[in-house]
């Protein structure tokens, strides 16, 4: 590992590249990692701060998903870099959950709905004319989305509220951060059934890491928070864990060589499948939930994101 600084790109022949969100921190880290083992790699990552630690040969631009022109700058200056070379792998998987939905983005939408969602539904539609034939974007989702794993995932989508939320006190972080992946899965699939998609043999895939310990996902919820998190851990998932597997803790490391598998194609979706889901460390392919599958509300959900981020009249 090495400290770099911001340097022209040499992008020889030959190289898959990279494009990629959350390799900083938790299983994206180790996903970099993984994939920087690889030979054959030229590899972005976005990051918020200066003077990030990513592994030799990886280049970090700045990015903060908080802020939807930082989105903007940040894809000018991967397109501007790129030049005439493709993106062979676009891997969104930056999250964050908060203690509550009362913060707001630069751009005054809720912070998660806005970091999870928002920005990278921006990235994605900037990047896409980017991507090389036969390339794959991931997008990382959590089976929080699922009110038959998680019982605080929505059961509708009510967009307004997600962006401009009314109802605020406890409990509302972890339901904006599943409402987000369930916004994450829906533009997976949404993006999906794009004729570009299909023309230029694009795989997408919705990546569900599973409930992995050791990150920093929850880092900025409040210590009570914290504090009944690390409760339920030792109790309620151990005993619920015996009989639903969704339950039981995976590593970083797993999920993160899972990711980059994923990405470079080691993994592969069977047939009419794009929603993989690790379950005590293995990849499934499950349905995800109906509200996930409600082509209406995908249609919905992409058309009123368009508006939300502003490109309405642009992509
Ligand atoms: N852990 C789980 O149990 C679990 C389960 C299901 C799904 N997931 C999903 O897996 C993904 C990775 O989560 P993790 O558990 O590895 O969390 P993590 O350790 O907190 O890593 C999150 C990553 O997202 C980046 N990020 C957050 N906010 C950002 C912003 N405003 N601008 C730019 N980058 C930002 C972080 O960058 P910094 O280094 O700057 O903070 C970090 O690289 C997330 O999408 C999460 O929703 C996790």
């Amino acid at each position: 590992m090495e400290r770099r600084n911001e340097q022209t790109i040499d992008f020889e022949t030959g190289k898959r590249v990279v494009v990629m969100t959350g390799g900083t921190a938790g299983l994206g880290a180790h996903a970099l990692n993984y994939l920087a083992t690889q030979s054959d790699m030229k590899m972005i990552v976005g990051a918020r701060g200066s003077g990030r630690t990513v592994p030799s040969g990886v280049e970090v631009l700045p990015l903060d998903l908080a802020s939807l022109a930082s989105v903007r700058a940040f894809a000018e200056m991967v397109k501007r870099w790129l030049g005439t070379i493709r993106i062979d792998m676009l891997i969104l998987n930056a999250g964050m959950q908060y203690g509550n939905n009362e913060r707001k983005s630069e751009d005054g939408y809720e912070l998660t709905f806005a970091v999870n969602h928002l920005a990278h539904y921006l990235l994605v539609r900037l990047l896409l004319p980017c991507m090389a034939d036969y390339g794959r974007v991931v997008i990382t989702t959590s089976d929080t989305h699922d009110p038959a794993i998680a019982p605080i995932a929505p059961k509708e989508l009510a967009l307004q509220e997600l962006a401009h939320p009314t109802k605020t006190g406890f409990g509302t972080g972890i339901r904006a951060y599943a409402a987000s992946k369930l916004c994450n899965l829906m533009t997976a699939q949404y993006l999906s059934k794009l004729k570009e998609v299909a023309d230029h043999h694009l795989t997408i895939i919705a990546f569900n890491p599973g409930f992995t310990g050791g990150t920093s996902l929850g880092r900025d919820s409040s210590p009570f928070s914290r504090m009944i998190v690390t409760v339920l851990i030792h109790t309620v998932f151990r005993l619920v864990g015996l009989f639903r597997p969704e339950y039981v803790m995976g590593k970083p490391d797993r999920a993160g060589k899972a990711l980059a598998e994923i990405a470079m194609g080691d993994i592969t979706p069977p047939e009419g499948r794009m929603y993989v889901s690790l379950v005590r460390s293995k990849a499934t392919w499950p349905d995800p939930s109906a509200l996930a599958q409600d082509g209406d509300a995908q249609e919905m959900l992409w058309r009123e994101s368009e508006w939300m981020v502003g490109i309405k009249k642009e992509v």
